[in-house]
């Protein structure tokens, strides 16, 4: 396996077309959906008293009256019992994905963008602060805070984090970031966010209010995936309506993308990202980096690149089964039937496991510095 160091730039754009010279804001590209409307309502939006105490150092230990009111079953899995909008597990089962997810992460673009270190520099006059929003198993956050000890670290999400290797200088919040972030402007250093959007309503206005949370030179780092599978031409599958043919994780995903929808929140915010953030006065340095990684191990050859992608494409083929698994209630809850949902599953598993589809999914990340 090639180290990190010396290969992420060339394996992003070994399978990439695209890179941070492309100003397309990806806006021209498919839209499942896009007008289906939301049935979801999310509790907190109704009732901010739930809401954390943030800025004051959230401190608690989990309780089982506490455990209680933050989860809720649903189909055989914990979910979160604060937002209506994310219906994905928040269980021992999806936490381990999210864990497995971030080290295939860790290996294709490493764990902070090139400008981190940088901006977290030990400075002598305040005490540099790190925002994750919807930090999940928070594998992350603890790296930053593991990693800058001298920086104070905060992740917020719908679930407390749980982890028993919190370090010190890292606190968990329970809050919902659709109620908005103003109580958080002017605190930090980073910004970093990572696959949240099947939980957010108004990702365009995210990205406005984390422009005022950062501090000046402070970093905006974003990472989102569109909710639909490319081919070989690294163009997206669209199906028409009531289709029901392969490629079949392609199929899968546009059903997802259409649930997630129906819950009131942006999938396609990916495709604008690198607009926003570009278009927001506040920013400069804007870099977008396109990821391609292929969703089973269908590259021919052995040499280096191929091997490397292979495996992470094994890595982000169970992940795929995993996500799928944990997709059942969101789908469920769509009105999609078990039969239905069960045969797609079949089909895909069976796609996945013969690898020999082109398919892949296309990750962007964009990051940017706060001018000063
Ligand atoms: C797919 S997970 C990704 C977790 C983590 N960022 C990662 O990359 O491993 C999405 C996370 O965002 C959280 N989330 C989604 N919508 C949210 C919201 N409106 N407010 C707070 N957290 C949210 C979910 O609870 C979940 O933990």
């Amino acid at each position: 396996m090639p180290s990190h160091n010396s290969t992420v730039d060339s394996h992003m754009h070994a399978f990439s077309d695209v890179a941070s010279d492309c100003d397309s804001d990806h806006s021209t590209c498919m839209s499942l959906d896009s007008f289906t409307e939301s049935t979801a309502t999310s509790r907190t939006s109704v009732d901010v008293s739930m809401r954390s105490q943030s800025p004051t150092p959230s401190v608690f230990s989990m309780t089982s009256s506490l455990r209680a009111q933050a989860y809720k079953q649903e189909y055989g899995r914990d979910l979160n019992n604060y937002s209506d909008v994310y219906r994905l597990p928040a269980d021992e089962e999806e936490l381990d994905r999210l864990d497995r997810q971030y080290e295939m992460f860790c290996k294709v673009t490493g764990k902070y963008p090139p400008p981190l270190p940088d901006v977290l520099a030990d400075s002598g006059f305040e005490v540099k602060a790190v925002l994750d929003l919807g930090c999940g198993s928070g594998s992350w956050i603890m790296d930053v805070a593991r990693d800058f000890p001298h920086c104070s670290a905060v992740a917020v999400d719908l679930v407390p984090m749980q982890s028993i290797h919190m370090p010190p200088n890292c606190r968990s919040e329970v809050d919902d970031i659709n109620l908005g972030l103003e109580h958080f402007y002017g605190d930090f250093n980073v910004v970093h966010a990572q696959l949240i959007s099947a939980g957010i309503r108004d990702y365009h206005s995210m990205v406005d209010q984390i422009s005022h949370v950062l501090r000046p030179g402070g970093l905006i780092d974003i990472t989102e995936f569109p909710f639909y599978l490319c081919g070989a031409d690294k163009q997206p599958i669209t199906f028409p309506a009531g289709a029901f043919e392969p490629p079949w994780v392609a199929l899968w995903m546009s059903y997802a993308a259409r649930a997630i929808r129906g819950r009131g929140a942006d999938a396609d915010a990916a495709l604008h990202i690198h607009r926003w953030i570009s278009s927001n006065p506040t920013f400069e340095d804007v870099v977008l980096r396109d990821i391609w990684l292929p969703v089973a191990p269908f590259l021919e050859g052995n040499d280096p690149d191929v091997v490397f992608w292979n495996e992470v494409a094994v890595t982000v083929r169970d992940d795929v089964k995993a996500f799928i698994k944990s997709c059942r209630p969101l789908l469920l809850g769509h009105g999609l039937s078990q039969e239905f949902i069960d045969a797609m599953e079949r089909n895909v598993c069976q796609e996945l496991d013969e690898a020999k589809t082109p398919l892949y999914a296309h990750i962007i990340n964009v990051y940017a510095r706060k001018k000063q």
